[in-house]
């Protein structure tokens, strides 16, 4: 039995399987590689559903990179954006000037990273690309388009691998539906 089989019984089918997800980070890290030789990117980590991901691929990619991290929200604790995005932990280095790669977990109605990627530009970064473990494009609310991304996915609300719903399940190895009645509150 699996060490989570817990945490599966909440879920409805898993989606992706850890070894899928683990040869897709592979490839978007030589891709990565190639696209960013002789540059030393900022690899910016947005918390939390990035972090699994984000850990992954940064040992796939051969390049001196710098780490940083953001914590950018714009859900409450639901499954819907509020459209009101707020940066709760801001970076730790000025990214002027430098090549900024923004790390994220999935890109849904894709407001959070809009606003970000607007952020990032009014402080004078050089380029910034969007890589995104997964892309769910059925409920996108604004023109955002990833750079990289792994896995377009249907639209379901999924967790695992990082991603979470309410704080749980990001220690899933795979990527899960999760069973509605789950948070409908059934
Ligand atoms: P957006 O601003 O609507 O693109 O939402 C981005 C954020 O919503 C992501 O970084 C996730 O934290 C969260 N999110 C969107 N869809 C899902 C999902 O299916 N599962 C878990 N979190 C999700
Ligand atoms: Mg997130």
């Amino acid at each position: 039995m699996k060490p989570n089989a817990k945490l599966y019984e909440d879920t409805q089918e898993i989606l992706i399987r850890h070894e899928e997800v683990l040869n897709a980070v592979r490839k978007l890290g030589e891709m990565i590689t190639e696209d960013y030789r002789g540059k030393e990117p900022v690899l910016v980590c947005v918390l939390k559903g990035a972090c699994i991901f984000y850990a992954d691929l940064l040992r796939e990619i051969d390049l001196h990179v710098t780490m940083d991290f953001v914590i950018a929200s714009s859900y409450g604790s639901g499954t819907q954006s509020t459209g009101n995005v707020k940066i709760r932990k801001d970076l730790d280095f000025d990214i002027a000037g430098r090549d900024v790669i923004v790390v994220e977990d999935i890109v849904d109605s894709g407001i959070t990273l809009s606003f970000l990627k607007r952020v990032l530009q009014d402080r004078g970064a050089a380029s910034i690309k969007i890589a995104t473990l997964l892309d769910k494009p059925a409920r996108r609310r604004t023109d955002l388009k990833a750079d990289y991304f792994c896995f377009t996915i249907p639209n379901e609300f999924v967790v695992g691998y990082g991603l979470d719903y309410n704080e749980r399940y990001r220690n899933l190895p795979d990527i899960c539906i999760l069973k509605p009645e789950i948070y409908s509150g059934k």
